[in-house]
């Protein structure tokens, strides 16, 4: 019987019919398993189940051994998969696209309406028992209806929130590296470079995948470009921006505030953004939904159970195992 191992208890994990058909283990517990475990968990297993937080590597393919054949990311991004050493050794690697993607634009919304009302600041305000009555100039903000959208990274998370914005009554552009004229009709884009962007755009949201390319994207000459009243929203990965740079930006005024999903260190979130008020944080929630998480879940275990018995799933991000055939998925 082939073995799968599963990183984390996932919500609306359904495992009945892959337990009649596999060797399935499931890692109990609310902490994330360690780097020590993930090793020694992992070895002799044909199918793994990870979280963004694992890290696959050469060396958790040399612990799983030869026999593996597939690695089933339980996110979109996959910035934490070595992919081409998942190539070389004919392992397929799957992702979840598609079924995070509302919830992600949905998110980007709620964090660009929290900080453009000052939401937080509000709920902090009447908890600390500091609100006693309607007053003209309390936690003034400004209205999202005219101003201009601008997303970076123009896939499923970027055309959706482009939708979302739209629906608001915003104007919207964006920069990908490649245009989609087809796209722009149904909702109004504008296709511009990625400076344009930076420099026109109220709100800039980054929908990006963390890539060498896009490492350390937005920078100090990058917020310089920006409106001095300008958001920047991140639910793309910490490591998109130079969170230092971003930071001092706050703090000088060379932008007006930040939304942000993600953090460069998640494991230890800079202390130095917990002061500026006029950032709001949360903690890598952007695809926290019930259904999201469910399907997720599915896609995760589909991507496993049809590469072990033979299949090639759309969601395999590198099919490049199967050219030239011969290799052991083929
Ligand atoms: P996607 O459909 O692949 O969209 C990403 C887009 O980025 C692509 O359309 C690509 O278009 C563009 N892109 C890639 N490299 C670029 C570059 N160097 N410059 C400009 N544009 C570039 O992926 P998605 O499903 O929308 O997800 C996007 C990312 O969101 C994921 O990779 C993940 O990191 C993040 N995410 C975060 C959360 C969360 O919980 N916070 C949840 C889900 C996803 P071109 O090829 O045309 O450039
Ligand atoms: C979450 O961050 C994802 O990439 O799905
Ligand atoms: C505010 O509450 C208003 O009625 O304008």
């Amino acid at each position: 019987m082939k073995k799968i191992f599963v990183s984390y208890n996932l919500p609306g994990l359904f495992d009945e019919g892959l337990s009649k058909k596999y060797a399935v283990e499931i890692r109990e517990g609310e902490d994330l398993i360690s780097r020590e475990e993930l090793l020694r968990k992992i070895a002799g297993v044909h199918g793994v189940v990870t979280l963004l937080t694992d890290i696959v590597d050469a060396e958790f393919f040399e612990a799983a051994g030869g026999q593996l054949e597939v690695v089933a990311n339980y996110a979109v991004g996959y910035d934490n998969i070595d992919v081409a050493e998942a190539t070389k050794r004919g392992v397929a690697v799957t992702n979840t696209p598609g079924v995070l993607t509302e919830a992600v634009g949905e998110h980007v919304i709620a964090l660009l309406l929290a900080v453009s009302r000052r939401v937080v600041e509000g709920d902090q305000h009447v908890r600390a028992g500091k609100y006693h009555g309607w007053r003209p100039n309390l936690l003034v903000g400004s209205t999202i209806r005219g101003k201009t959208m601008g997303i970076i990274g123009l896939g499923r998370i970027g055309k959706w929130t482009a939708r979302l914005a739209c629906g608001l009554g915003m104007k919207t552009m964006y920069y990908s590296r490649t245009q989609d004229m087809e796209f722009e009709l149904e909702c109004g884009l504008e296709y511009t470079s990625f400076e344009d962007v930076l420099k026109r755009a109220d709100v800039v949201s980054l929908n990006v995948p963390l890539t060498k390319e896009t490492s350390g994207l937005m920078s100090g000459p990058q917020f310089a470009l920006m409106k001095k009243t300008a958001i920047l929203i991140n639910t793309a990965r910490g490591g998109v921006v130079d969170e230092k740079a971003l930071i001092a930006a706050l703090k000088q005024g060379v932008i007006g505030g930040a939304g942000l999903d993600v953090f460069e260190d998640e494991r230890n979130v800079n202390p130095d953004l917990y002061s500026l008020t006029n950032v709001v944080l949360t903690p890598h929630i952007a695809s926290a939904t019930q259904e999201a998480r469910e399907a997720m879940a599915r896609i995760a275990v589909e991507g496993v159970e049809s590469l072990l018995s033979g299949s090639r799933p759309a969601n395999v991000v590198n099919p490049e195992i199967w050219k030239g055939g011969g290799d052991k998925n083929d």
